[in-house]
């Protein structure tokens, strides 16, 4: 249970960091915003920030650049707040449309950020955090270098919570399954030397279960299809 608290208080550092009171107010609000959408969206985004600031701080970036990569970790999918609910907690395949809607979180999510003055690299780790290392991404096709640091930190981390989360159409990925995932996406969907880093950290069992919050582990009804081919991080 302490090391849960620890997660939850390394996420939540970004807030006591910053110096403006309004600013921290706004940030308040848009935890009890997501709190009030989807508890376990919020889950979500502490345990994508506790990942990235991991990974942030084993790639020895500055402390500035770690507290921006972990607010923008937290704040990575803010933009499904103007996501219509039917939507965001639709337990089967969204189709066309509706996956169309849903894509429009990271430009949402900027959007709403924008009057919050916050560090650039945290705006562009949540505009970002969809695009693919290949190109295939959205919300503009950026490719290895040319997506933000930050962006591509996120992308790793919330591809690994994503696995390693029960979802309402299938059970949490056993580890195994979670680094041969990887592997087989590295330097597609994720840049590899990001990859190798996050497995580095994955071995050293910080990451494993005990560390999640308990809610993070409901709504699962259905087992993953053998022969499915996962995409992650395009909800
Ligand atoms: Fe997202």
């Amino acid at each position: 249970m302490k090391r849960v608290a620890r997660q939850l208080d390394l996420a939540l550092t970004p807030f006591e960091a910053l110096q403006r009171p309004a600013r921290a107010v706004d940030l308040a609000g848009v935890t009890e915003c997501l709190r009030e959408k989807d508890p376990a969206l919020l889950d979500h985004s502490h345990r994508v920030a506790f990942f990235a600031d991991l990974l942030a701080q084993r790639l020895q970036l500055p402390e500035g650049m770690v507290g921006q990569v972990r607010t923008g970790a937290f704040l990575h999918d803010v933009g499904k707040l103007g996501v219509a609910h039917g939507i965001l907690l639709k337990p089967g395949k969204l189709d066309a449309s509706q996956l169309r809607e849903m894509r429009r979180h990271p430009v949402l999510g900027a959007r709403m950020l924008r009057d919050l003055s916050l560090p650039r690299g945290v705006v562009a780790g949540v505009l970002h955090h969809h695009e693919w290392w290949d190109g295939s991404g959205y919300p503009d096709g950026l490719s290895a270098g040319q997506i933000p640091l930050a962006a591509r930190i996120i992308t790793v981390c919330d591809a690994f919570d994503s696995m390693n989360s029960h979802r309402p159409y299938r059970r949490a990925l056993s580890r195994q399954t979670i680094f041969d995932e990887f592997q087989s996406f590295t330097g597609r969907q994720f840049e590899p030397y990001l990859v190798d880093a996050f497995l580095r950290i994955l071995e050293t069992g910080v990451c494993d279960p005990p560390l999640l919050p308990a809610s993070s582990s409901g709504g699962c009804r259905a087992p993953v299809h053998p022969g499915r081919r996962l995409r992650y991080g395009v909800q």
